[in-house]
């Protein structure tokens, strides 16, 4: 029998799952849950991607070690997934000794075979921080437009990409001082070894969508440029076979995370990666087309290892016609949904939109509530309720011999198999379109039908009808699994069903018994999710200057640039900070704190700070310049003046060295803001 293995993309082990990842991973579990449904023999595979530069800084701005942030993170997430209802056979970490096996397996072949050759590269160092600066962690002014404070692999505002020793004037991001040029030598994978046969694959796969597939074209006759697969230490990730000091880069050992999950679960992953009866159907989402369409495919020609029979590329998620946005508040993460909605009103409503283009879905409130109210809980659900409270009611829950509709029979199993075809080509918006009109035409049955009349009248025929149309729920139950599996599951709970697959539809059920109906899902009233706000105008600050108080002996009165506005505040910070280590520090000031006079000097705004009861300690607003704004994720930020009393009942707490509220930590568009002192303690 047909192996097959579905993954997902690996979610990086740097932050936490949103509503645009859930996209991808409700789309491949509804995939691999109706594969399972029809008896097919299916893994499905994921893991936490957990190297890479951003690992390493992060953990080291937290005073933590990388090994400690990916096992949170690795929690949290299939905390997030299993709540959702992602159902995985196997959630691992490419951080594993399997992957490493693998990682060094197809590095060395691939350099045995000629496919690896060593170049020197002029790289980006900075002398303060002693290393290497990656993308993301040098600016300056983009060669092309001059526009300032860009990173160094693509300027924001021109949209040219470049290398980061193009940057004019570049400063690292983490210290802020003049990198200097390096050499290194680095291991390249030649690509364009492999042109001939990725163009004939990329042409030939008819399981690939022609968007992804032109592009990626495209990208081959205009000629493969070696790719370079080494990183220099400090990095999180494994050890080049034979170096020191250099790793492989995070997307080397990233998909091959693929195969080390399926060793990890099966012990057996040639079984699947080199075996003759297996396919391979890789989910991801339309950023990372190149790594899944050439470097990945390549990489498995080159050891002879099977190549991924479909890729299935979904667009975009965003919010209300926008892109997510933390400052917005429509930056959504799984938990924050998950504490107030339904997690199958999600899956319902992605699966409803996700067709078979790379189009981006928009989650729009209204329509959300819409689809919701109207489709899934007036039609499917209310449908289900129906029919077994009827039952219920009316026959003692026993139903009887289904009526022979032999036209309306006829129709439905036609579109029984719609669905499941619809299902089998990665169409979840049509097979959900499909699944409610079965619905509806059960619905229209039942009132035709008008068993509440009939039952006196004939109740046999009565009898009959119900037990027809309690084969329609049944039929629902067993085709809306793959999208709902909760509901499906509490729908043949009380129908007494022993969890029925796609071989099992049809009108066979009769004089069976049923438990007690219950209305699974209601309408959504008001909100779908609360908007929550935040009540405070946090800015960074730059202290410009900082005098004696005149009277006050433990006070300071602090000049502070705001951006584009100066303020003037009074901090208690003498017995802790001296002067000069305040003087240019990047500060979190509130800016819409009532003003105040503190010992005859004005004060306009209060700086926060983190305390133990062992004194003040300044929350620290990393990589951000005066003037950014500092918020918390999914909230949005009020601007009414406060009072110091309300600001105290607000409760900001440090929780894993960051300022938190309400469970949120706060940050800025740039980065996040870290504060070095316990749990717990107060921030004020
Ligand atoms: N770690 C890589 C994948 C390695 S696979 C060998 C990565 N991680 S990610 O966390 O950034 O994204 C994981 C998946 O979620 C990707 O397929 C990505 O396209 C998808 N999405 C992330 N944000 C998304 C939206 N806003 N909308 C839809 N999908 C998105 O990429
Ligand atoms: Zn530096």
């Amino acid at each position: 029998m047909v192996k097959t293995l579905v993954t997902a993309a690996l979610p990086y082990a740097n932050g936490s799952i949103h509503l645009g990842h859930m996209v991808e991973y409700i789309q491949a579990d509804a995939y691999v849950r109706f594969l399972r449904s029809t008896g097919e023999n299916v893994i499905f595979i994921c893991a936490d991607d957990t190297h890479g530069s951003p690992i390493e800084i992060n953990a080291r701005k937290q005073g933590i070690s990388p090994e400690e942030l990916i096992r949170r993170y690795y929690d949290e997430h299939r905390k997030d997934f299993a709540d959702f209802l992602v159902s995985f056979d196997n959630y691992y970490t490419t951080n594993s000794p399997e992957n490493k096996k693998f990682s060094d397996f197809f590095f060395l072949k691939l350099k045995e075979k000629g496919h690896i050759v060593q170049k020197d590269v002029e790289l980006t160092y900075c002398s303060k921080c002693a290393r290497f600066l990656p993308d993301r962690y040098v600016k300056g002014r983009c060669p092309k437009c001059s526009a300032p404070d860009q990173y160094g692999d693509v300027c924001e505002k021109c949209h040219s990409a470049y290398r980061t020793t193009d940057l004019i004037e570049p400063y690292c991001a983490v210290c802020g001082s003049k990198p200097a040029r390096r050499s290194s030598r680095h291991y390249f994978f030649r690509l364009a070894d492999f042109s001939g046969r990725l163009e004939q694959w990329l042409k030939s796969n008819g399981l690939l969508q022609d968007e992804a597939r032109n592009s990626v074209l495209d990208w081959v006759e205009k000629g493969l440029e070696d790719w370079d697969i080494t990183r220099d230490g400090p990095y999180f990730g494994f050890l080049i076979p034979g170096e020191t000091d250099k790793y492989y880069y995070v997307w080397l050992d990233a998909p091959i995370g693929y195969i080390s999950s399926t060793e990890n679960l099966t012990h057996d992953a040639a079984a699947y990666w080199q075996g003759k009866d297996s396919r391979i159907v890789h989910f991801i989402g339309k950023d990372i087309i190149y790594f899944h369409y050439l470097f990945w495919p390549a990489m498995l020609m080159g050891v002879d290892y099977n190549l991924p029979t479909a890729i299935r590329t979904h667009g975009f998620l965003t919010v209300s016609g926008e892109k997510m946005s933390k400052s917005r508040g429509t930056f959504i993460t799984a938990r924050e949904y998950l504490n107030q909605q339904e997690a199958e009103f999600l899956r319902f409503y992605f699966a409803a939109n996700l067709g078979k283009s790379m189009a981006d879905i928009d989650l729009d409130f209204d329509d959300f509530r819409n689809k919701v109210n109207s489709e899934l809980v007036d039609n499917l659900a209310n449908f289900v309720y129906r029919v077994l409270s009827f039952a219920n009611n009316n026959m003692d829950s026993r139903l009887g011999t289904p009526a022979a509709e032999k036209k309306l029979t006829a129709d439905l199993e036609a579109k029984f198999q719609e669905a499941r075809e619809h299902y089998s080509s990665y169409n979840l918006r049509e097979a959900v379109r499909t699944i409610l009109e079965i619905s509806s035409m059960g619905n229209q049955y039942f009132q035709e039908k008008k068993p509440w009349q009939l039952i006196r009248q004939d109740r046999k025929k009565a009898v009959a009808a119900v037990t027809y149309a309690a084969n329609i729920v049944r039929n629902l139950s067993i085709l809306i699994a793959p999208v709902l599996p909760r509901f499906a599951e509490r729908v043949q709970k009380q129908m007494l069903l022993e969890s029925p697959g796609f071989a099992d539809l049809g009108f066979s059920m009769k004089n069976t018994q049923m438990g007690k109906a219950r209305i699974i899902f209601s309408r959504i009233e008001g909100q779908i999710l609360k908007a929550r706000t935040f009540p405070l105008a946090l800015k960074v600050g730059r202290i410009l200057s900082a005098e004696e108080h005149p009277s006050g002996d433990k006070l300071y009165v602090l000049q502070v640039d705001l951006g584009g506005e100066q303020r003037q505040l009074v901090a208690g910070l003498r017995p802790y900070y001296r002067k000069e280590e305040l003087v240019g520090t990047h500060i979190v000031v509130v800016a819409n704190l009532k003003p105040a006079v503190i010992r005859g000097v004005a004060s306009q705004g209060m700086l926060l700070a983190g305390d133990d009861g062992r004194g003040p300690v300044l929350l620290e607003p990393v990589g951000a310049k005066a003037g950014d704004l500092v918020s918390a994720e999914g909230f949005t930020t009020a601007s009414d003046e406060i009072s110091i009393d309300e600001f105290g009942r607000l409760g900001l707490s440090v929780q894993n060295r960051r300022p938190v509220f309400e469970g949120v930590p706060l940050r800025t568009e740039k980065g996040e803001v870290l504060c070095k002192v316990p749990d717990g303690a107060r921030v004020k």
